[in-house]
């Protein structure tokens, strides 16, 4: 009878594991495809590190800068910092002592600035780092040192400030991660593109509830970079994109969007799917300067995202076509649209505009068309009326400095202020890794015919603890 009993048993497991799905793991190095994703392996917190969400350090009132990387766009961020008071640029570093130089002659001499300590060679970078007077070191180099850089500044006790992307790879944005939990520090990557005027002022009017619940967004990276490709330092942007595929620069899109959908803030970034072309100009290019025949990086790479909410983001990079540039930003939302390229304007319900806002924009009788964009006086209200609080104080000074419009001014304001004032940063260490880790979670997508990918919660589960993205202030 036990043992009837015991083979009926038997059989009813069997039958029951036979009819659950077995579930398919197949590894590729630092990846696993299951259930038709791909996942990334998430290494473990270590003891000792704590998450630095929200993370702030005492007020620091004179900012001590160290800037590493001086070509095309570090000597700008030094002279945009000469510009704010309580800061001073102690020394600055580039393997070319000719660049050094000229940023000590041409902007700080220039503006009867001290000297700053000259450190020249491939890897005197180190020696800055090391100094016992900068509380902050600025990196604007090639992409495949940032990390190196930037985890070596943190380990000897400084802030960081790092050029987009901050990071080339999953691993690496982890250890980004890492290591400003490990020594708490900050960690900020300079996406400057969430500080242009447009992008704050539809950032400001989502927060308002004027744009309703946003549902979609859409950004971009679409630059010809022909005329440039000969002036990157030993030829580092073109021989990266011959050798990666995906969406390898896409935190100008992506960072003003991740804003505006509170990533990490109370919704995240979850799956994504994404396609590129073959190669065409890319590789024309990459024949003509490094004698090759084969390119990974696609003419134009297209990537959709899909967050824990359900929205949708949009992403696209094109760094060879002949296209106006173009880094789309598009928010829609329930009850409003707004979108910056190739013009700027916004569709808004006239219920949703505080009392008496158009009246002296549209003539008796004329209404808001909720099917086309707002008349140009109205958009110009709106672009005046709704600029982002952190931008009013500082709109005039930064259109006067510049650096792209005036956007680069404001954010390196900001990160001063935060400094100042002992204030979290406006981008936090996981926003760098967020909006970094596209370019191997993009390749990884191609490279398995558009396969799903799931993004790493680089919070390791907080994502969901602050509601609301907003910048702070005292
Ligand atoms: N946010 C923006 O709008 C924007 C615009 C342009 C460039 N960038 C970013 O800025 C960074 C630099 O770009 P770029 O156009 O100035 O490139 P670049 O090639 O003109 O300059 C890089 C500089 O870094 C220096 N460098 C490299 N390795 C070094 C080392 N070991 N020690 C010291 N110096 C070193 C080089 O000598 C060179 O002068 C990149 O990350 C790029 O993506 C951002």
């Amino acid at each position: 009878m036990k043992t009837k009993l015991f083979a009926l048993i038997l059989a009813v497991v069997g039958l029951f594991s036979a009819c659950t799905p077995k579930v398919q793991e197949d590894r590729h190095g630092n990846y696993v495809i299951k259930n038709n994703t791909i996942v990334f392996d998430e290494p473990q917190r270590q003891e000792g590190q704590k998450s630095v969400l929200q993370f702030a350090v005492d007020p620091i009132e004179n900012v001590r800068i160290g800037f590493i990387g001086l070509g095309m766009r570090g000597p700008d961020a030094v002279d945009r910092m000469t510009y704010i008071d309580g800061v001073t640029v102690v020394a600055l570093c580039d393997i070319e002592p000719d660049r050094v130089e000229a940023v000590q002659t041409n902007i700080l001499e220039a503006k009867g600035l001290p000297r700053a300590a000259a450190y020249t060679g491939r890897d005197a970078w180190r020696e800055l780092c090391e100094r016992d007077d900068i509380d902050l070191v600025y990196i604007a180099t090639n992409w495949q040192t940032h990390v190196m850089m930037a985890t070596y500044a943190m380990q000897c006790g400084k802030h960081v400030a790092v050029e987009v992307p901050a990071a080339t790879s999953i691993e690496e944005c982890w250890q980004l991660v890492d290591v400003a939990e490990q020594t708490q520090r900050h960690c900020m990557m300079l996406e400057n593109c969430c500080y242009d005027f447009f992008e704050l002022t539809a950032l400001n009017m989502a927060q308002q509830g004027l744009l309703g619940e946003l549902i979609h967004g859409e950004g971009a990276y679409i630059h010809n970079l022909e005329p440039y490709w000969h002036d990157y330092y030993e030829n580092w942007r073109l021989e990266f994109n011959q050798s990666h595929s995906g969406d390898v620069y896409p935190t100008h899109g992506l960072g003003p969007l991740c804003q505006a959908f509170n990533i990490h803030r109370g919704d995240r970034m979850k799956t994504l799917v994404s396609m590129g072309t073959p190669s065409y100009k890319g590789k024309e290019v990459a024949k003509e300067m490094m004698g090759v025949d084969e390119f990974a990086n696609g003419d134009m790479t297209t990537t959709m995202i899909q967050t824990e909410k359900g929205k949708t983001l949009l992403i696209e990079h094109d760094v060879y076509t002949y296209r106006p540039y173009n880094r789309l930003y598009q928010l829609t939302g329930t009850t409003g649209f707004a979108n910056k390229y190739p013009s700027e304007g916004f569709t808004v319900l006239e219920e949703n505009l505080p009392e008496g806002f158009l009246s002296d924009v549209l003539a008796e009788g004329q209404h808001l068309n909720p099917h086309g964009f707002v008349p140009a006086a109205v958009r110009d209200k709106i672009l005046k009326e709704y600029l982002h609080p952190i931008a009013v104080e500082i709109e005039e000074k930064a259109k006067e400095v510049g650096g792209h419009g005036g956007m680069d001014f404001v954010m390196d304001y900001r990160l001063i202020y935060c400094l100042h004032n002992g204030l979290p940063l406006d981008q936090d260490v996981y926003d760098a890794a967020e909006w970094s880790c596209l370019g191997e979670l993009t390749a990884a997508s191609i490279a398995n015919g558009g396969m799903p990918v799931a993004i790493p919660d680089f919070t390791r589960g907080d994502w969901n603890k602050v509601q609301g993205y907003r910048h702070a202030v005292k």
